[in-house]
């Protein structure tokens, strides 16, 4: 295990180097930095395997922050931490300017027509007024929920109760406040309605 972890932070450290040289060379260094992304989120940011989000038409701020936060260790990661190690703030950013621009594509996800439904309501009392027009913008920088894989969501929520990572004083309130008056079935039922956006 050891020595994986050494080869891999190699080959990343490796890669971040050439490319910002080959970024100051050619200035196309946006869709550099982003393409070596593309092995885990998807060629455009869109990811195909459950267990990694999506990333496509998130803010820059939103990613830029979100690296920062994984390179120096406030948020939980399995992988990020190490891959966030090998490069720069200013890369992070210019990660973040890719990505943006990039178009989501919503994958279909099982879910329950009826909890769905209730979970619509559920966002729009808890969760609407940071995460805007039912967790599909961008804008309000707090990541957008809507069509993101639900397993990657379970994984960051039990994060984000464990203290792994950080949350928001805000939005800790409203997840308590959700928990206390709709139980377990609560997050269950935002779960399959952020689900449901495939299949709009
Ligand atoms: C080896 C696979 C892999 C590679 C390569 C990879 N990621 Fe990730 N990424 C993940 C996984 C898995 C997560 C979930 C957190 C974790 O467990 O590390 C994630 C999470 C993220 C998130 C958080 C998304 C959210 O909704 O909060 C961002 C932003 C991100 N990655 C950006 C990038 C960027 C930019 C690159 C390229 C420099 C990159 N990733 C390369 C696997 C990868
Ligand atoms: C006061 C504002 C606020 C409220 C209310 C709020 N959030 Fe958030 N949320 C944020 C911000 C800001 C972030 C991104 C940064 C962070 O981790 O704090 C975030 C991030 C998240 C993430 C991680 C997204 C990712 O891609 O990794 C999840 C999941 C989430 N919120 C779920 C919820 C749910 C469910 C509700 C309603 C019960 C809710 N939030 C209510 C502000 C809020």
């Amino acid at each position: 295990m050891g020595t994986k972890i050494k080869m891999m932070s190699a080959a990343v450290l490796t890669s971040g180097m050439l490319l910002s040289g080959a970024a100051t060379a050619s200035g196309a260094s946006a869709d550099a930095l982003g393409y070596t992304c593309a092995g885990c989120h998807g060629f455009n940011g869109s990811s195909k395997g459950p267990a990694t989000p999506s990333i496509a038409g998130a803010s820059q701020e939103y990613i830029t922050e979100t690296m920062k936060g994984y390179k120096d260790g406030s948020i939980a990661s399995t992988i990020m931490g190490r891959i966030a190690k090998g490069y720069t703030d200013e890369q992070f950013a210019l990660m973040g300017e890719f990505f943006a621009k990039q178009k989501l594509v919503v994958p279909k996800q099982e879910f329950d027509a009826k909890l769905a439904k209730k979970g619509a309501k559920f966002h729009d009392k808890y969760c609407e007024k940071c995460h805007a027009e039912g967790a599909t913008s961008a804008e309000d920088d707090s990541g957008i929920l809507a069509g993101q894989w639900t397993p990657y969501l379970e994984y960051t929520l039990s994060d984000y109760h464990a203290g792994t990572r950080e949350m928001g004083k805000k939005m800790k309130k409203k997840i308590k406040k959700l928990n206390k008056k709709e139980g377990d079935a609560g997050m269950e039922a935002l779960l399959n309605f952020y689900a449901s956006a495939g299949s709009k």
